[in-house]
């Protein structure tokens, strides 16, 4: 068991797998987004808490890291010749968010873990995929598995230090809502989705 899937409380159900196999070009499209939702969820914490001086220099290394993917997905993109289109987002970050306190000491917490539990989701995700597609998409997303294993890690250690007390007990509770949100029947294929209805 790697680190990441340390914290999550379910495996990506195979069938999630197989249909992302299938429909490469349509993820790319949404790993894009994920990598520019990345960045400005790092940018967001970085405005909400500007006193916190190392969580200000860790996200903001962190939102260039994660444009720098973004770019890279891109270059995949015009190399495998995928157009970018317009998809409405999925209902995961929503649903996180609809169990995350919003008001203070815990939406600081709430929001770091999340972060901790949807880069530990895509490097989990990022090395299934990995192992099965040909290049230049597996070599790829191994390289980006690597970076995700670290941002997971990063976020579960700016939780720790924002809240020692609390977060084992907080991360255990969000961790199972984003266990169901992965493993229930989804409308569509997303990064972060459950398996799609209609698969394949
Ligand atoms: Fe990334
Ligand atoms: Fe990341």
């Amino acid at each position: 068991m790697s680190a990441a899937e340390a914290i999550l409380q379910a495996s990506t159900p195979p069938e999630w797998v197989e249909c992302a196999i299938a429909r490469w070009r349509e993820l790319l499209v949404d790993h894009a987004n994920c990598e520019k939702k990345a960045a400005s969820t790092a940018l967001a914490l970085m405005f909400s808490y500007p006193e916190d001086h190392a969580l200000a220099l860790a996200l903001s290394r962190l939102a260039r890291e994660e444009l720098r993917h973004f770019e890279q997905v891109q270059k995949v993109m015009l190399t495998l010749g995928v157009p970018f289109e317009r998809q409405q987002p999925g209902r995961y970050a929503a649903g996180l968010r609809s169990v995350m306190r919003t008001a203070e000491p815990g939406r600081k917490l709430d929001l770091l873990l999340a972060g901790a539990l949807i880069e530990a989701r895509s490097a989990e995700r990022f090395e299934l995929l990995s192992a099965r597609l040909p290049p230049p998409l597996g070599g790829f997303y191994a390289q980006l598995q690597r970076s995700e294993a670290r941002h997971f890690q990063l976020y579960v250690n700016l939780a720790r230090a924002a809240a020692p007390e609390e977060w084992q007990r907080r991360l255990a509770a969000l961790a199972r809502h984003e266990a169901e949100l992965i493993s229930a029947r989804d409308e569509v294929l997303r990064f972060h989705s459950g398996p799609p209805s209609l698969t394949l």
